[in-house]
């Protein structure tokens, strides 16, 4: 067991965790979400030059929080990847510094295993698992025979299902981050427009986001050409029935088809008050362990790195100092890097 310092800069986060033998004593958020609100998405320009400003700052207060120095930590993990290229090298560069200057271990830690084993802060893991990883930038179930080893057995064709509820947001006049605000508006509208089911007919496990999104924009310009008004509310509802509905589907197929003892959600928009109610029902129909991280796990931080930090830690995981990030780092290949 050790001490380990957790760097997570991937996309509009900075944050900076430390965990002492599995228990964790810091973990720092700096969120960019204001910043980048103003622009309706993620400005990747933007996010590099916030966490170059924010690092040492969020790295000082983490030590701080758990009361340790640089020489009480006995490695530094790093998320290298996915992500965004230019904010996923601010990190490595802080981490790669730091292990250089205190002579101690680099670990490069995948962000969506991070993510997976965020949920462990609260439950433990029963394997044979399906982890359903829905975030911004995927959309992946990951089946887990064992403790990080990771077959993705799905994901989307197209879009991921947090860049739907983005662009569907922004396409209704929202603000950034879309799916909390579509979440909220979805309590209070109705089911009225008929949307296409996304690959509906096909047996398939796969995903896709990319139709749903334009049928509601094409629905909104329709609208707007003709002087009529859009219900907000009611397209929330409607559109986040079937894009989260898509998920139901794909999870119950493949509890059928593969030997799950445990569903696990992992990812930004696991906080989706729709599914997380109606993923509770699936599985209690189902008979199978559901685990739901609270929702501080669920945006991206540091916590989670160093959770799966500790893990390669102890199987001597180490990196050298001239490795990379990889902003399209496969989870299955998180040994390679
Ligand atoms: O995991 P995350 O913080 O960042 C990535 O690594 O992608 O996920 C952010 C995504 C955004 O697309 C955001 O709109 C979505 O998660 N999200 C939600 C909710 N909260 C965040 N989507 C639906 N419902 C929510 N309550």
């Amino acid at each position: 067991m050790a001490r380990i310092l957790a760097i997570e800069s991937s996309c509009d986060e900075t944050s900076v965790a430390i965990t002492d033998s599995g228990k964790l004593l810091a973990n720092v958020v700096s969120s960019q979400i204001a910043t980048h609100a103003k622009y309706g998405g993620v400005m990747p320009e933007i996010a590099s030059r916030l966490h170059c400003e924010n690092i040492g700052f969020v790295i000082q207060e983490a030590l701080e929080t758990a009361d340790v120095a640089f020489d009480d930590i006995d490695a530094f993990a790093i998320t290298r990847g996915p992500g965004l290229i230019g904010a996923l090298h601010i990190g490595m560069q802080a981490a790669k510094t730091l292990a250089m200057v205190y002579n101690k271990p680099l670990i490069p830690v995948h962000h969506l295993a991070g993510h997976i084993n965020a949920n462990e802060y609260v439950d433990k893991f029963i394997y044979p698992l399906l982890a359903v990883v829905v975030s911004g930038g995927n959309t992946e179930l990951v089946y887990m025979k064992g403790d990080l080893d990771f077959e993705v057995i799905s994901s989307t064709r197209d879009d991921a299902v947090g860049e739907s509820f983005d662009k569907v947001a922004r396409c209704l006049g929202l603000s950034y981050p879309g799916g909390v605000i579509i979440d909220k508006l979805s309590k209070q509208g109705k089911h009225t427009y008929d949307l296409p089911i996304p690959l509906k007919g096909e047996d398939t496990l796969e995903f896709s986001y990319s139709g749903l999104k334009t049928s509601v924009i094409n629905l909104v310009h329709k609208y707007e050409q003709k002087g009529e008004q859009i219900r907000v509310n009611d397209m929330c509802k409607s559109f986040q029935d079937v894009a989260i509905g898509q998920i139901l589907d794909r999870v119950k197929k493949t509890c059928q088809r593969y030997e799950v003892k445990q569903v696990l959600l992992a990812g930004g928009v696991s906080a989706n008050s729709y599914l997380r109610e109606q993923m509770q029902i699936l599985m209690e129909q189902m008979q199978i362990k559901l685990v739901i991280p609270p929702l501080w796990c669920t945006t991206d931080n540091a916590a989670m790195i160093a959770k799966v930090g500790e893990k390669l830690y102890e199987r001597k995981v180490f990196a050298p100092l001239d490795i990379s990030v990889d902003p399209n780092w496969e989870i299955q290949d998180y040994l390679i890097f």
